[in-house]
């Protein structure tokens, strides 16, 4: 398991540190597509954060395959599973959000966008950094942040998406495009999905 994926206080200090005044950005950005009493899926949830910044009707379940942030999440009262998504099926929800997770998946970001949008029976809300200090300047950061966000499976430890990398990524769904925009002064990109006419 990765480092920063074992303590919650160690990812958040350093989520916070690296988004700074958009911390809360980064959640609002997303959450605004999430319409009251619809069921969502958050895909590779951590803790669970985003919980606390939806409507009281959202019905909220995440999944993530961290045993600590799992721990850490069920002990604050939020629905999250310990899950790992190149294992299982995904379960099926109005809306599935996928937030700075995705890179995670190259070289399969395809297939994995496939089944996140097959999950998704209204909605898909992917955001995703263009950033990371994975890709600093300095390398012996750029080393230690690479190592600590390493996960099973993964192959690629440094690749992070580029918004060009990403807008070819969604290419094959333009005529499910909803919104794109840039948040977080252009740290990361918040693609959304909708498969029938939504409200709002
Ligand atoms: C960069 S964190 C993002 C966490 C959260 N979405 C956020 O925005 O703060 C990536 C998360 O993906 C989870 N993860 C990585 N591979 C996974 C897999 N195969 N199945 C489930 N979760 C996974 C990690 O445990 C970690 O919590």
């Amino acid at each position: 398991m990765a480092l920063l994926y074992k303590n919650t206080y160690l990812y958040h200090g350093l989520t916070n540190a690296v988004y700074g005044v958009s911390r809360k950005e980064r959640f609002h950005a997303v959450v605004r597509w999430v319409p009251d009493d619809m069921e969502l899926l958050d895909v590779c949830c951590g803790d669970g954060t985003l919980a606390t910044y939806l409507a009281r009707g959202v019905n909220y379940r995440g999944l993530d395959q961290s045993p600590a942030f799992v721990r850490q999440a069920q002990a604050l009262g939020r629905a999250v599973e310990l899950f790992d998504v190149r294992a299982g099926d995904l379960p099926s929800a109005d809306v599935v959000v996928c937030q700075v997770s995705l890179f995670q998946f190259y070289p399969q970001a395809e297939s994995m966008l496939a089944r996140l949008f097959d999950a998704a029976r209204c909605r898909l809300v992917i955001s995703e950094s263009v950033f990371s200090l994975s890709q600093s300047r300095w390398s012996w950061l750029a080393s230690v942040v690479a190592w600590g966000t390493k996960t099973k499976g993964m192959s690629a430890d440094t690749f992070r998406f580029s918004a060009s990398s990403l807008r070819q990524l969604f290419q094959p769904y333009g005529a499910n495009l909803r919104h794109v925009a840039e948040v977080c002064n252009g740290r990361d990109w918040v693609y959304v999905l909708d498969k029938s006419p939504m409200v709002p």
